[in-house]
């Protein structure tokens, strides 16, 4: 089972059309966020990416709101969006949480911790995968210059539930960086997309 995991495209076309070329190799796509450069023209990407074929998983960044993610999707049947909760794909379970940005302490994080807790206890069997867009907290890749900016409250759920992979981006200069963490993979996988077998984590 392989994903194509990305993030932060902007709405850059020649990005979007290299995913499409890519995504014949995956048996799902997951965008963390950041489709988009301020929401601009969010529809006609989210046709792009449902036109590909293939099932998305989508979180927003914090380029688009919450609200619109909601209202648009519905309209495309291949996108799952999934802030705030979780979906079943095969023998995997996607945890999402977007926006953000330099969120610190998060207590609308730590709501959709109880969700994500729930669809754990439905899906015992199933491997979890975090996809978020704000990187957690002090995991090398959440700095700019000597500042971490990542999320604690994220980081903090993260090592008491122990996904194999967690997935963010939002901090372009660490694109295509990745990190492991106490046996945890932390991935950005940066505009460029990264393939991965999960079926071998
Ligand atoms: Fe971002």
């Amino acid at each position: 089972m392989k994903a194509l995991f990305f993030v932060d495209t902007h709405g850059r076309r020649p990005l979007h059309e290299r995913i499409k070329h890519r995504a014949q190799e995956a048996d799902v796509l997951v965008c963390a966020g950041d489709l988009t450069e301020f929401g601009e023209g969010y529809s006609e990407h989210l046709a792009f990416l449902d036109s590909i074929g293939k099932p998305v998983v989508l979180i927003h960044g914090n380029h688009e709101s919450e609200l619109t993610t909601r209202m648009l999707v519905p309209d495309y049947p291949n996108i799952r969006y999934i802030h705030g909760g979780a979906w079943r794909f095969g023998s995997h379970l996607f945890l999402g949480y977007g926006g953000g940005g330099f969120v610190v302490d998060d207590e609308m994080f730590e709501d959709a911790t109880l969700r994500f807790d729930e669809a754990m206890a439905e899906h015992p069997d199933a491997e979890p995968i975090m996809v978020v867009h704000q990187p957690p907290h002090d995991i090398g890749l959440d700095e700019v210059g000597s500042r971490k900016t990542g999320n604690r409250t994220m980081r903090s759920y993260i090592e008491r539930v122990r996904p194999k992979i967690v997935v963010f981006g939002h901090l372009h200069m660490h694109a295509g960086e990745e990190t492991t963490i106490g046996g945890i993979r932390y991935i950005n996988p940066g505009p460029g997309g990264l393939l991965l077998d999960l079926s071998r984590l």
